[in-house]
């Protein structure tokens, strides 16, 4: 399965979503995840996101494997996303920011 790691957060482009074949991606406040339940590691997600903020699961950055159990936890509470939608007005400022977790809205 594919997860969604911190890079993502208060970035939030969306780009992923629109070419999974599945609908697995779900969304929060600012942030989105995957639900591993779903996924079919297709990797089309991968290359969409302009932070590259998703990983398959056997290889995530050093630091990244809490977002394994995030992803799982948050795919089953937060509604599904399948279309674009705009970027939080100041997500270029987060693109290249490190310590985001604590920055997760649930
Ligand atoms: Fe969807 Fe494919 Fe990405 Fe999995 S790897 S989340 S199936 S686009
Ligand atoms: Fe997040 Fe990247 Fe998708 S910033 S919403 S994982 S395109």
């Amino acid at each position: 399965t594919f997860v969604v790691t911190e890079a993502c957060i208060k970035c939030r482009y969306t780009d992923c979503v629109e070419v999974c074949p599945v609908d697995c991606f779900h969304a929060g406040p600012n942030f989105l995840v995957i639900d591993p339940d779903e996924c079919i590691d297709c990797t089309l997600c991968e290359p969409e996101c302009p932070v590259e903020a998703i990983y398959p699961e056997d290889d995530l950055p050093d630091g990244q494997e809490g977002f394994i159990e995030i992803n799982a936890e948050l795919s089953r509470i937060w509604p599904v996303i399948t279309e674009m939608e705009a970027a939080p007005a100041d997500a270029d400022e987060w693109a290249d920011k490190t310590g985001k977790a604590e920055l997760l809205e649930r």
